[in-house]
């Protein structure tokens, strides 16, 4: 007995009439005849008197029609439970550097909370290394992070390079180069690199940086995280490069400068799971593009996939 025909057999029953009830179930009468014909024909019954006006169900249509009521009932309810279970059930986590938190990483979260509403975010920080680790692991689902760090099992796209800047106290002479200075320029200084967690991180990515310029800055000191090494900088303790969009962190008298230089960029890429092509991960793939329209920041956008071309 499908649920469709008990649907319209409790129309009939109310409207007591087929026409009213063909009008109110939106088909032609002929057919809604033929399925209570059916469903007499299934059960071996009569449900409605013949000939009466306005029709009247028999005993058995009449217990017919309570149970009916009754199912129908429990079939919604379990459709709207089993809908809201799929939906509160859904978990998406996401690992990221710290230093992504500074800049764009808490709009784009924002942007798709508000356009997933139902599904459960959970953020975690993590280097890219244990990035990939985790989500091998299933502890995370997707990952934004700073290396290009290669794995069979995880799909990767650049997602833009950010430019760099170096940090400086208001009184140091770096800070009236408001134009912008060359990595040379930073090579004699004291400078603040982070975090000191196992390599490859940003420290290392940095010092990668002013090696392809050949240049090897001698006065390094290796700090937890770049709050700790701005405060120290805001202290005129030294100088610290960091990625532009945490140029967010104020400090008293702390200024930040351009690095000039065209290889003084740091890439930002998003991982998955290779074979993961859920709506959810693709759904944060273009919640990112959506931010960077918003703030008008130029990029070139690859279809999210395992196995596309090397960036
Ligand atoms: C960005 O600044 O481009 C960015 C930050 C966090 C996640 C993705 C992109």
């Amino acid at each position: 007995m499908e649920l469709r025909y008990l649907r319209y057999f409790v129309a009939v029953v109310e409207e007591q009439s087929f026409t009213k009830a063909a009008e109110r179930l939106f088909i032609a009468q002929p057919p809604l005849s033929r399925q209570i014909q059916n469903l007499e024909n299934e059960l071996g019954v009569q449900l409605f008197e013949r000939g009466s006006r306005p029709l009247q169900t028999t005993t058995a249509g009449q217990f017919l029609y309570q149970h009916a009521l009754k199912l129908l009932s429990n079939a919604e309810e379990v459709k709207s439970m089993t809908k809201r279970i799929g939906l509160i059930e859904r978990t998406l986590t996401i690992g990221f550097v710290g230093s992504l938190l500074f800049g764009l990483l808490p709009r784009i979260i924002y942007l798709y909370r508000q356009q997933n509403p139902n599904l459960n975010i959970q953020l975690i920080e993590l280097s890219t290394t244990e990035q990939i680790q985790a989500l091998k692991e299933g502890r995370i689902d997707v990952g934004f992070g700073r290396l290009r760090i290669s794995d069979p099992a995880v799909k990767r796209v650049l997602l833009r390079k950010e430019r760099l800047v170096v940090a400086a106290h208001s009184s140091h002479p770096i800070a009236q180069r408001v134009e912008g200075v060359h990595l040379a320029d930073l090579v004699d200084e004291k400078l603040f690199v982070y975090p000191n967690t196992p390599k490859p991180n940003f420290s290392s990515q940095l010092l990668n940086i002013f090696a392809e310029h050949s240049l090897s800055p001698q006065n390094i000191r290796e700090l937890r995280e770049i709050q700790l090494a701005l405060g120290l900088v805001a202290a005129g303790e030294g100088l610290c490069v960091i990625p532009a969009s945490a140029d967010t962190i104020r400090f008293p008298h702390l200024v930040y400068i351009p690095i000039l230089d065209s290889g003084a960029v740091s890439p930002i890429f998003i991982t998955a799971r290779a074979m993961d092509n859920s709506e959810d991960v693709q759904a944060i793939y273009d919640a990112v593009f959506q931010v960077y329209d918003l703030e008008c920041i130029e990029y070139k956008k690859a279809p999210f996939q395992w196995g596309q071309a090397e960036d």
